[in-house]
């Protein structure tokens, strides 16, 4: 058989890991040659691919990004695109697509898969936000970074008496936030799946000053909206192919109003594409690495129009049209956790 592989949306950390066992497992078990897509559905549109061998996957599995590069194009945006993609297919003798990406890539795959060319999708993002899987990869690895971070944050805040707002990455759902703000001992943890009022946030940060607690810790994801707010902060209006809008600032915006009504020194830090960049953790390794080895398998089983997915410690798999057009979003239990630690 002949393969292709493309990464698309957001890159993160795994993603050559993926990558890696994809092409080792269909050469070496099944005897395929495999293609690497470029810069995702932008790629197969274009007809710009590479061929992957043991060679050239080498060396890549702790490298951060994607050697394959990656955009956010949408193949299902422009008029002609898909019939391009159809015929590309069919010059490059593809006969199956595995596209690793998050719900706007597993979308466009699951739809390429009905129009007829057999897609299988691997779960990747920092976010953590698809249906039906416990774990994408990407995710433990931007955790680990924001926990590190939160705990440097943790030291200056207490000799310096202030608040620090770090804001973490999390378009739809506050998956970081809440794990590295568990983690890393936060006084208020903001996510978009719970809004809450500045006088709520801000009650908070005085109980502790109350209880005598001179410096507070309040992680904020990107997505977070305020209850009396008229939406997202974002950096602009501009949207992407798929229609988001690039989010960031809402830190800002609350670190100002808890200095001016909880009368404390605050401080800001937005974590940004810190988390996104280099080498992904073990957890983040083994997991790509399960993944791109079962993807492989059910390409070569003929078993496509599926995501591979983690399903407690087990491995599975999910049809793709379930998968696409939801979110997975944070597990109330985690955020009562949380809340017990909030004041
Ligand atoms: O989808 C993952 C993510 O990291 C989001 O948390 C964030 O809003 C977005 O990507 C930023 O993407 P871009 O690379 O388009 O700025």
């Amino acid at each position: 058989m002949q393969i292709g592989i493309l990464t698309g949306g957001g890159d993160c950390p795994g993603l050559n890991a993926a990558i890696r066992a994809v092409t080792r497992r269909s050469i070496k078990t099944y005897g395929s040659t495999v293609l690497g897509i470029r810069n995702g559905w932008a790629g197969l549109i274009n007809n710009n691919t590479s061929p992957l061998d043991l060679v050239s996957v080498s060396g890549i599995l702790h490298r951060g990004g994607t050697i394959l590069g990656t955009s956010r194009t949408n193949p299902m945006k422009n008029e002609g695109d898909i019939d391009r993609i159809q015929e590309n297919v069919g010059k490059l003798g593809l006969d199956a697509v595995v596209a690793i990406g998050g719900e706007d890539t597993l979308g466009a795959a699951a739809a390429l898969n009905d129009a007829g060319i057999p897609m299988v999708g691997l779960p990747k993002t920092i976010d953590n936000d698809i249906v039906g899987t416990d774990m994408t990869f990407g995710f433990d690895t931007a955790v680990t970074i924001a926990t590190d971070a939160i705990d440097r944050l943790h030291t200056t805040a207490e000799s310096h008496h202030r608040v620090m707002v770090i804001e973490v990455m999390g378009r739809h759902t506050g998956w970081i936030a809440i794990k590295s703000g568990i983690a890393g001992g936060a006084d208020c943890i903001l996510i978009p799946e719970v809004p809450m009022t500045l006088d709520e946030v801000c009650a908070l940060v005085k109980q502790r000053i109350d209880r005598g607690k001179t410096f507070s810790l309040v992680v904020v994801a990107e997505g977070f909206t305020m209850k009396d707010s008229q939406g997202h902060v974002t950096q602009d209006d501009k949207v992407d192919e798929f229609g988001h809008v690039r989010l960031g600032g809402i830190g800002e915006v609350i670190g100002v109003e808890i200095e001016r009504r909880a009368r404390i020194e605050t401080r800001v830090t937005t974590l940004g594409y810190t988390q996104r960049g280099g080498s992904p953790t073990p957890y983040d390794r083994v997991l790509a690495t399960r993944y791109g080895v079962t993807a492989a398998d059910l390409v070569h089983s003929g078993d496509s129009g599926k995501m591979v997915a983690l399903k407690g410690s087990k491995i599975g798999t999910v049809p793709l049209a379930e998968v696409t057009g939801r979110i997975r979003t944070v597990d109330m239990e985690l955020y009562d956790i949380a809340q017990v630690f909030f004041g």
